[in-house]
């Protein structure tokens, strides 16, 4: 299983690289062709050999709170559906009826029963077809061979996994992820928006740590370095750690006393689609859904990072932090990364050039070239 420092190592090698003036970095250079942003065989290659295949954070356990509720949505071009059992245990199915294909579920909420708007064929929640109005007009037809059609799910760490054509060995890349949420975060806020840009090209600005100066310049860099972030991989996997400047308080500070909140960002990827931010006093989990070549939907879950105990304070801090970051620094990184949409058929690059300090970009591209590999 591969690992990422724990909190107080972490903490040890941003004060070396403070007192250092260095940054982690890779050893090479990586050229990404710019066709593979602008071709849409690409990006199908992406979504069915990679996203299909891959485990993939479908959504957080939390958005699944009861018996009955459910989620559904679009995760790599096929619409699905989530939701919790009587059982306590979710599954998730492809979502179209089958009658005639029609989606038995939109959005999220809580039921009984799927029941299928258009001529009433109801599902269990366990996808079982149970109900069919004026069944002798299908003379022959076997219920029980025509539930609602499964995809292959786990939950672990308060995150649920879907894989839509699974591999034999797929789901071993979950023993690389570690527990990133605690079980007493609270959900205060939930979102939905298009970014004009490939799900590359968004990716990779919360990737690098070279950019925090000059984009950030008002809002971030005050708090942070220019140019110092920890960049770590676990599987295809990542984390960048960025460092405020009152990391420095802790330096000398006992080890039992080197706590990290509010003292630096973890921003987690887990391959190939989903953010996970640590802020001081939030984080959201976001997922970045190639709706097109040029256009990315994404589906966002903020959490509170305190617990229920002392919720209301914990959700006014948690508020309060999402409001400055998604006013600013978020507000910024999205106008560049549509900025570069809008001029990527400019004809300027035949590549695009990751230095030594953008290592976790390189390893995103390398995952990627190395699935679709395996994929063909
Ligand atoms: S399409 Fe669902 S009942 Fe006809
Ligand atoms: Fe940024």
């Amino acid at each position: 299983m591969a690992s990422i420092l724990d909190d107080e190592a972490v903490v040890e090698r941003v004060l070396q690289h403070i007192s250092n003036k260095t940054t982690d970095e890779a050893d090479e250079v990586w050229r990404e062709p710019v066709s593979n942003y602008l071709c849409q065989q690409r990006l199908a290659g992406e979504k069915q050999q990679v996203m299909w295949r891959w485990p993939s954070v479908f959504c957080p356990s939390a958005a699944l709170p009861d018996k009955g509720s459910y989620l559904a949505r679009e995760a790599a071009g096929t619409q699905l559906v989530a939701v919790r059992g009587t059982d306590l245990k979710v599954r998730v199915f492809r979502n179209a009826c089958r009658h005639r294909g029609m989606q038995v579920a939109t959005g999220s909420g809580r039921n009984s029963a799927f029941v299928c708007p258009y001529h009433g064929w109801a599902y269990q929640l366990d996808g079982e077809l149970s109900h069919v109005p004026h069944e002798a007009g299908f003379p022959g037809l076997d219920k029980s061979c025509n539930g609602l059609v499964p995809v292959e799910v786990r939950e672990q760490d308060g995150l649920i996994y879907v894989v839509q054509d699974p591999v034999p060995g797929c789901w071993n890349a979950l023993e690389d992820v570690p527990k990133i949420l605690n079980d007493s975060q609270i959900i205060f806020d939930e979102q939905e928006y298009v970014v004009e840009a490939n799900w590359k090209i968004f990716t990779e600005g919360f990737l690098e740590g070279y950019h925090i100066k000059p984009t950030h310049k008002e809002s971030f860099y005050p708090f942070g370095f220019d140019n110092l972030a920890l960049l770590e991989t676990f599987g295809n996997n990542s984390r960048i750690t960025f460092p405020f400047r009152r990391i420095e308080k802790l330096r000398g500070a006992p080890a039992e006393e080197r706590r990290v909140d509010g003292r630096l960002t973890y921003v987690y990827h887990l391959f190939p689609n989903v953010m996970i931010t640590v802020l001081s006093h939030f984080t959201n989990i976001l997922i970045l859904e190639p709706v097109a070549i040029d256009k990315t939907l994404t589906r966002a879950w903020t959490f509170t990072n305190r617990g229920k105990v002392d919720s209301e304070q914990a959700i006014e801090d948690a508020r309060r932090d999402f409001e400055f970051v998604n006013n600013t620094g978020a507000r910024e990184d999205r106008a560049v990364v549509e900025a570069i949409q809008k001029s990527i058929r400019s004809g300027a690059n035949e590549y695009f050039t990751f230095g030594k300090y953008e290592k976790l970009i390189t390893h995103l591209h390398r995952g990627l070239d190395q699935a679709l590999a395996d994929g063909d």
